[in-house]
């Protein structure tokens, strides 16, 4: 196995959300809580679970953009949680992050060429200096003349003036207008009266005088035409400060066509686009800085199913160009199958199985994965397959249970799940899973527990499934009394 390109040790993100008057906290929210795990360079690990079980918070925490209150992110060798914000900066390029709503995760007063070559401006992608004299003096310059001068100019000048304009023309129209009519009127009474003249006269001359009048109808229609033509509404001035180079420009167009962007949208705006173009803007705003390592936090489950695959596909492309790695998050197991090579479910807010694809959906061995690949809909109406949905509601991250956090849902749950959390635990290999059913928690704890002390233990949490007695129907109690009597 080669060297990981990000190690995240037991790490943990914690949301204070009470704090006494002092401001010391009171209560907190564990969102993350004790997340471990590996990634290799070009491979892609896709994170499940339900909605609200800290998929989002671990993808922000990985890249630093939360502060984390415990563990470590080693990326390329280099544990970026101990480092000062200013030394962060140059890990900045080398993981980005695709948001979950392309409609929110663009400013709205940027064109789409900005969008993408902001960043690769500021962190000096395309080589030279990041921040020279042009951009410190000559840049805040032009947007000062800009903003003051050019700008009132457009607003208080220009546009009364051109309103002016489009008055005079309107009027002027109205004019025109009410002339062309008068000479319609009389050019209709004329083709009456030639109509009259028409029917009053042998076949032959009829002919002749119908193609006369087609000629003049022509007339009247072209100079109607004329004045549309000439009248139709002015454009308004458009006043614009280019700050980037024509390199930068360039660089920008390559990255929006690798992403399946026209090169005309570059002076577009995000309302401008379709959801799936602007998933593609924000994909192309990631790529732009030349990343290692990408979070893709749902990016696609607010797209319809044609654009999804559209995406998906773009993403396993640009993975295969760029030998680009990915943390894929979704709680759509079908999409994570697709495009994984490692899979982890996490359930409020820890992982509780992780391990290859092929293992993980073959062979789920945790209660709560199993239940997820039971509630993925079978595209077979006739298909017939026994399914275990999950009941009852996540508890609240503020007061987990005190064992097993799945304890409160799960159909196979003993006695020793309500006392004692479980460990991640390797079952198979590379495949590890956090339930008491598929291991013995005090064989791991065995040095530390003498043997009596276990063997009590072992009694106190004797391993047997609570399943509660269901009231025995009429038909059921006749079943018994019948069985009794013929017993006797
Ligand atoms: N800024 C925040 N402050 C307090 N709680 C938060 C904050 N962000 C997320 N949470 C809570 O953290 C938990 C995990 O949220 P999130 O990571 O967004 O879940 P997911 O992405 O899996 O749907 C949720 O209970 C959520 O309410
Ligand atoms: S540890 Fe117990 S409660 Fe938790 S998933 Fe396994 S069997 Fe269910
Ligand atoms: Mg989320």
């Amino acid at each position: 196995m080669s060297t990981p390109l990000l190690k995240v040790k037991n790490l943990k993100k914690y949301f204070v959300i009470k704090t006494n008057l002092i401001g010391q906290p009171l209560l907190h929210l564990k969102a993350v809580d004790d997340v471990s795990f590996e990634l290799e360079e070009g491979k892609t690990l896709g994170v499940v679970g339900e909605s609200g079980c800290g998929k989002t918070t671990m993808g922000r925490a990985i890249l630093r953009l939360w502060d984390v209150d415990g563990g470590e992110v080693i990326f390329n060798g280099d544990n970026i949680e101990s480092i000062t914000k200013k030394q962060m900066r140059k890990y900045r390029t080398q993981m980005q992050i695709i948001f979950q709503d392309p409609y929110s995760s663009l400013p709205p007063r940027m064109n789409v060429g900005s969008i993408i070559a902001e960043a690769v401006h500021v962190h000096g992608i395309i080589g030279g200096k990041p921040i020279g004299f042009y951009e410190l003096v000559i840049d805040p310059c032009v947007k000062v003349i800009d903003r003051f001068i050019v700008q009132p100019i457009a607003k208080f000048v220009v546009k009364p003036a051109v309103k002016g304009i489009k008055f005079v023309v309107h009027s002027l129209r109205y004019k025109l207008c009410k002339k062309y009519k008068a000479k319609f009127d009389e050019q209709k009474a004329e083709q009456e009266r030639l109509e009259e003249e028409r029917r009053n006269r042998p076949l032959q001359e009829t002919i002749v005088q119908s193609e006369e009048n087609q000629e003049k109808k022509e007339v009247v229609s072209q100079g109607s035409q004329k004045i549309i033509d000439e009248t139709k509404g002015l454009k308004r001035p458009y006043f614009r400060c280019s700050t980037y180079t024509k390199n930068l420009k360039r660089y920008t167009i390559e990255v929006m066509r690798e992403c399946g962007l026209q090169a005309h949208f570059y002076e577009r705006y995000p309302n401008e686009f379709s959801g799936g173009q602007r998933q593609r803007i924000c994909i192309a705003r990631a790529l732009a800085v030349k990343p290692r390592l990408v979070v893709c936090d749902e990016p696609v489950s607010a797209l319809d199913v044609s654009i999804q695959a559209q995406i998906i596909n773009l993403l396993e492309d640009l993975q295969e160009n760029f030998n680009l790695s990915f943390i894929f998050i979704s709680h759509d197991l079908s999409v994570v199958h697709h495009i994984s090579n490692d899979v982890a479910v996490m359930y409020l807010g820890s992982i509780v199985e992780k391990g290859p694809k092929i293992s993980m959906f073959k062979n789920p061995l945790h209660p709560y994965t199993q239940a997820l690949l039971d509630a993925v809909p079978e595209p077979d109406p006739r298909a017939k397959k026994e399914k275990n949905f999950l009941k009852g509601d996540v508890p609240t991250p503020i007061n987990m249970p005190k064992g097993c956090k799945f304890c409160t849902r799960c159909e196979h749950v003993l006695n020793i799940c309500h006392e004692i959390r479980p460990e991640l635990v390797e079952v198979e290999p590379e495949h590890f899973v956090a339930c008491h059913l598929h291991f013995d928690y005090f064989a791991l704890k065995g040095e530390e527990i003498s043997q009596e002390e276990k063997e009590r233990l072992y009694k106190k949490f004797e391993k047997i499934a609570i399943q509660e007695e269901l009231p025995k129907t009429e038909e059921e109690k006749l079943i018994d009394e019948a069985l009794k009597s013929e017993e006797n």
